[in-house]
């Protein structure tokens, strides 16, 4: 099986297919990351330091027996951890047992209180998540640039960025972001904003591709009678119409079948998928499905094309 790989702005190559972490309780983390390197195949693993389950990541890494060298893994620097990224790193190196990282993302645009009523998700007294208004994510950034030429990070790159958050970034930046990690299937497609990515040479990066937890997506019935043409999954056809668009797209699994079936479908579909196909795709939201599925209660609007009013 050939996994394609992207290139990004450093010369580094990102294999296209990426194992995600999110919501993966501990104990299954540690099982499921070794069976995604060690049986399925998947060479990327998508982290985060707001998942709190690094440690077990490292740790089904580690049991996998595939050499660090060999693997491709991403980390991002949570919102209360804004003002010393740094640190952050550090606990996530630390967890996942390696001394570097392959990509480091600004998890959101949002630098949250670091000194409020929660380590993650910090409230303000009315309920609404705590901002830390006083701070500039372009400081955040700065710290992510330093890091990168210590060598403690390969690249770095950004994620939830809308084209209105880079448009107020990019011009003050010395380092452009490799990658923009974005809620990205077919109810969600974005295409002004993969436009605007692809002219300034940011990847991108396709989180939720299969819709995440209760996925209204894994039955939408055009995507269906795409699959059945050629004996894929529905699951084949949502990885695929990234991979075969030059995307990278991250999907998560806690069922080994389907963490193998993902890779090699998302592979395969890519190649078979034709040029209608990926049109017809591509028109779904157009056609009344538009629809975001992850959307925290940030309470600001982020400036996407698409964001539900909080
Ligand atoms: N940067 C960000 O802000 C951000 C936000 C969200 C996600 N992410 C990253 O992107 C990754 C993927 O997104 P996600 O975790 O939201 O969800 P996802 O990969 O879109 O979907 C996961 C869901 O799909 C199901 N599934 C997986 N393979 C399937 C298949 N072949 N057929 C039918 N159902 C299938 C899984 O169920 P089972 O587990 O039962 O198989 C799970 O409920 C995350 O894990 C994380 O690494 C990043």
């Amino acid at each position: 099986m050939s996994i394609p790989s992207v290139k990004l702005n450093t010369g580094a190559e990102i294999p296209a297919v990426g194992y995600g972490t999110w919501q993966l309780k501990p104990e299954d983390a540690v099982k499921q990351v070794e069976y995604a390197i060690k049986e399925a195949g998947y060479r990327h693993i998508d982290c985060a330091f707001g998942y709190l389950n690094e440690t077990s990541v490292g740790e089904g890494i580690r049991n996998s027996g595939v050499p660090r060298s060999e693997l491709f893994i991403t980390s991002k620097v949570w919102g209360t951890w804004h003002r010393k990224v740094e640190e952050c790193l550090d606990m996530t190196l630390a967890a996942l047992g390696t001394d570097y990282l392959d990509l480091y993302l600004m998890h959101w645009p949002i630098p949250l209180n670091p000194n409020g009523s929660h380590p993650l998700i910090p409230l303000r007294p009315d309920g609404k998540r705590d901002i830390d208004d006083a701070w500039d994510i372009k400081d955040t950034w700065k710290q992510l640039e330093a890091l990168l030429k210590k060598g403690k990070v390969r690249a770095i790159g950004v994620s939830n960025f809308s084209q209105k958050t880079l448009e107020a970034f990019l011009p003050y930046v010395e380092i452009t972001p490799a990658v923009d990690q974005l809620e990205l299937h077919p109810y969600n497609p974005d295409h002004a904003l993969v436009a605007y990515l692809e002219s300034k040479g940011i990847v991108l990066q396709a989180y939720s591709p299969l819709g995440s937890t209760n996925s209204p997506l894994i039955s939408d019935e055009t995507v269906a009678k795409i699959a059945e043409k050629y004996s894929f999954t529905p699951a084949d056809v949502l990885l695929g119409w990234h991979v075969a668009k030059g995307r990278v797209v991250i999907a998560r699994s806690n069922t080994p079948s389907r963490i193998a079936s993902n890779i090699k479908g998302a592979a395969a579909a890519a190649q078979a998928l034709s040029k209608e196909d990926l049109a017809t795709l591509d028109g779904i939201a157009a056609a009344g499905k538009q629809q975001r599925l992850v959307t925290p209660p940030w309470g600001i609007d982020l400036g996407f094309e698409h964001w539900p009013s909080q």
